[in-house]
């Protein structure tokens, strides 16, 4: 039987691996966040103190409770510090040899009992747990943004995934405080497969002058009850990682709804991500922001 869960590794202190350690410090997992350089470190822990302190004023976390988390983290730019962990979470971008190389190093010097876990939403587990000697230890646990609020864990059971690391996995989400659903190692998982196509149509739409930006977007807020319209979420997910996902399913499935419209495509070239690069459907330079104008 393999030691409970306690230390967690996170791989990446982005936006999702600075989520992803909130919330195994809240609750209650000693956590050890690595990335490359301090910068991204610095403005990690400046999120979680600031993701914190929001959760604290609406009284979801007491101030004790925060303290306690804060000070069951710990940022590194040392793989060597990730050696003990029980569970390792990687959320580093999504470039499969970059990824490989991390879990290579980490194979060799983890215990056998700990588990390797990818947040990727696009990569194939399979193709990382093959680069490792613990395919079996091996599963993806796709959290969803923002993590701290977003209650869905998808946890990825690969082809050779072993039944006692789906449980372990399974039980680590329910500690989180996040609902847990099973998918298959295929592009998508269960979330995407649904949701990019509908991103994808939202844009059609909009290129053949069915309906504005704004109004497409309150329609489906309004409409459909859903908290953000389609192009408010996709500056949200950010255009270029769109447009990745969407590449990815569509070599996968050869299906056109999968095809990323030209105007997506577009966009991602043009550096118009989202939110993340201020600008995308929305300026986000003005507060509101205000949908931009395309040519
Ligand atoms: N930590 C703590 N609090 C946060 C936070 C965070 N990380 N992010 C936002 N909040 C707070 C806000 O500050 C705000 O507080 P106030 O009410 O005090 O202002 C509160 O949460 C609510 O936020 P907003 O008022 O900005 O807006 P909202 O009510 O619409 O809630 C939301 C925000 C939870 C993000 C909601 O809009 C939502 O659920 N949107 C959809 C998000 C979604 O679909 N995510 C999945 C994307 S797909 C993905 O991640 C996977 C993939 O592979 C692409």
């Amino acid at each position: 039987m393999a030691p409970e869960i306690r230390k967690v590794g996170v791989l990446g202190c982005g936006l999702m691996g600075s989520g992803i350690a909130q919330v195994a410090a809240t609750s209650g997992y000693t956590t050890i966040v690595r990335e490359v350089e301090t910068a991204p470190l610095t403005k990690g822990r400046a999120a979680i103190e600031k993701s914190t302190a929001k959760l604290v004023e609406k009284k979801k976390l007491s101030g004790a409770e925060r303290d306690a988390a804060l000070a069951r983290l710990t940022f590194t730019t040392e793989l060597s510090a990730l050696v003990d962990c029980d569970l390792v979470i990687e959320a580093v971008p999504e470039e499969l040899e970059l990824k490989n190389r991390l879990w290579r190093e980490l194979d060799g010097r983890c215990p056998a009992h700990t588990i390797f876990a990818s947040n990727t939403s696009s990569l194939t587990i399979g193709a990382m747990a093959a680069a490792t000697g613990r395919a079996d230890r091996f599963v993806g646990l796709h959290f969803f943004n923002p993590v701290p609020l977003m209650p869905l864990l998808e946890v990825v059971r690969g082809l050779l995934t072993s039944r006692e690391t789906l449980d372990r996995s399974l039980a680590f989400a329910r500690s989180l405080g996040k609902e847990a659903v099973i998918a298959r190692d295929t592009p998508g998982f269960l979330v995407n497969l649904l949701l990019i196509p509908y991103l994808l149509d939202a844009v059609r739409a909009l290129e053949r002058g069915v309906g504005t930006v704004t109004d497409l977007d309150l329609a489906m807020r309004l409409g459909c009850g859903y908290p953000m319209g389609p192009f408010t979420l996709l500056d949200f997910v950010g255009i270029d990682t769109t447009v990745r996902i969407a590449e990815i399913m569509f070599d996968e499935y050869r299906e056109s709804r999968y095809a990323a419209p030209p105007l997506l495509r577009r966009m991602a070239l043009a550096g118009l991500h989202g939110r993340k690069t201020g600008k995308g459907f929305y300026d986000y330079s003005v507060d509101p922001p205000v949908p931009l104008e395309l040519n």
